[in-house]
């Protein structure tokens, strides 16, 4: 196997709000909880389960926007912690379940211009990365739009041309094909599929899963029920039922 680019031990994560009074008797299970598996250099991972399994959870944990409670992440040797975080921020991009949350400036070229900027790429250089990013997905069109006024799937797309632009090592795709029509959906599957970098891509989408993936991990109520073989792991409809898929 190839050498891993992501480790996860006994990886817990959950959303503080502090001991509310809600926090009964018996503690209410994280939202992540003891998981460990590692992700191959190269290799694609599909990450599926029910909603609320933990999936998005855990995609912001290796992404350096949650940390740790218990356990480690390691990422190209860095382990993730509060002193790591912006080598993490650099290893890993993550494309958010809503798209809604990855905008903040007025224009889409701004937005996706944004974060090479703030690493010292300028000019022609910029430029050059900004359109090939753009006419690898398809979207010349909206450079000059409003990122809040596009719809579902051009978001979608905006979103993840914000992050290929950085080129990180690490992708992570939370539900990347939802809000996209079946042309886009089969372009982008495409795409991704043209790319070398370490993919985990978390979605219901099971035939995009399929067509990207060799490997699956599934995860139910932020544990993993089942990892190996992703044809091996869908082809029981019992224990997808079971998974609550
Ligand atoms: N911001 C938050 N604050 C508190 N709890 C949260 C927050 N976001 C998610 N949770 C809880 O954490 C658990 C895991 O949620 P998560 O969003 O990771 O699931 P998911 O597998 O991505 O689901 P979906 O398929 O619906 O996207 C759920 O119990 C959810 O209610
Ligand atoms: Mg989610």
């Amino acid at each position: 196997m190839a050498e891993a680019l992501v480790e996860v031990r006994d990886l817990s994560v959950d959303y503080d709000s502090g001991s509310g009074p809600s926090v009964g008797p018996e503690k209410r299970k994280a939202a992540i909880e003891r998981i460990s598996f590692s992700v191959g250099a190269g290799e694609k991972l599909a990450l599926i389960g029910a909603n609320g399994a933990g999936k998005s959870t855990l995609l912001l944990a290796l992404a350096g926007a949650l940390l740790p409670h218990a356990g480690c992440i390691t990422i190209d040797g860095v382990p993730a912690g509060k002193d790591t975080l912006t080598q993490i921020r650099q290893k890993s991009g993550l494309v958010f379940q809503n798209p809604d949350d990855q905008f903040f400036m007025p224009t889409v070229e701004e937005d996706i211009c944004f974060g090479p900027r703030n690493y010292g790429v300028a000019g022609e250089d910029l430029k050059r990365k900004l359109e090939a990013v753009l006419g690898m997905l398809n979207i010349e069109n909206l450079k000059n739009r409003s990122a809040h006024r596009l719809s579902g799937g051009e978001k979608r797309l905006a979103a993840l041309a914000g992050i290929l632009i950085m080129e990180p090592p690490l992708l992570l795709l939370d539900e990347p094909t939802s809000f996209l029509d079946p042309r886009s959906r089969r372009g982008l599957i495409r795409i991704l599929k043209s790319l070398s970098q370490t993919m985990i891509i978390a979605t219901h989408d099971l035939d995009m899963a399929q067509a990207l993936c060799s490997r699956a991990v599934i995860l139910r109520e932020g544990e993993i029920a089942a990892e190996g073989k992703i044809d091996t792991l869908l082809k029981s409809s019992a224990l997808l039922e079971d998974w609550g898929l």
